[in-house]
């Protein structure tokens, strides 16, 4: 059987660091709302044959826009849960409901927060992970020098950044593995799928992105993606 790639979007987050009561996905970036963005470069990649969207239960902004143009590949569920990881699991715990997935297949999670993610990027990480036993993730050697502080803002101590990386998504792991390690680590406090496939003992592979693939987490991080999104010229 062929081994299938698959994109799931967690996109039922509130958005509270930015401190608009729209959540942020929703907020508009570049005439769109901002998972438009994820969810163009996914759909433009022929290897993805689908993009299955986590939505809140309680979510009613999805359906204000119109999403026909992606529709061959869009698979929308409104199972998201409390915290990101919840939100992945369900989604994937649901479409193997739909009997869409293989254990071997690829699952690339992606942030709807993450609107800048090139055709480029994503091409990269699929083709340094498709032969590899764990899967891994995009990511950038940490540049800034590290500072631990206390809680008074004064340094305790300079860190060193040496094999510091900084992880973004996509995140690309095997179907059957990450159901396995979300279940695994399940309510510990994580905050990428990477994380619960090192409590298994396995090792990740980074690959090497930049900082144009940002998160979009406080209102100033808005204006760069959008200036990064004129810029490009991919898409
Ligand atoms: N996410 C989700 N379910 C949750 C929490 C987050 O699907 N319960 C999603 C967000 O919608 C986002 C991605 O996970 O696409 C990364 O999370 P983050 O950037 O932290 O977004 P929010 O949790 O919405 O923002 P904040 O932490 O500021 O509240
Ligand atoms: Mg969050």
């Amino acid at each position: 059987m062929m081994t299938k790639f698959l994109a799931l979007i967690p996109a039922a987050g509130s958005g509270s660091r930015m401190g608009n009561e729209l959540p942020k996905q929703y907020l508009p970036l570049d005439n769109h709302p901002m998972i438009y963005h994820a969810i163009n470069t996914l759909w433009h990649n022929p290897l993805i044959t689908q993009i299955i969207v986590v939505l809140a239960p309680d979510d009613t902004v999805w359906f204000k826009y119109d999403w026909a143009h992606f529709s061959k590949k869009l698979i929308i569920l409104n199972c998201g849960g409390v915290t990101r990881a919840e939100s992945v699991l369900n989604g994937l715990l649901a479409v193997k409901q739909l009997n869409l997935v293989n254990s071997n297949d690829w699952i690339l999670v992606h942030d709807a927060a993450r609107p800048c993610l090139s055709m480029h990027q994503l091409e990269h990480l699929i083709n340094e992970l498709a032969e590899d036993e764990v899967g891994g993730l995009l990511a950038i050697p940490v540049a800034d020098t590290l500072k631990l502080g206390n809680a008074k803002h004064r340094i305790i101590q300079t860190q060193p950044r040496e094999n510091l990386w900084q992880a973004q998504t996509p995140q690309m792991f095997r179907y059957g593995m990450l159901v396995k390690a979300l279940n695994n680590i399940a309510h510990a406090n994580i905050t990428d799928d990477a994380s619960a496939i090192e409590a298994l003992g396995l090792h990740p592979k980074l690959v090497l992105s930049d900082v144009r693939n940002l998160k979009v987490t406080y209102p100033h991080d808005l204006v760069l993606a959008e200036l990064i999104l004129q810029q490009r010229s991919d898409l």
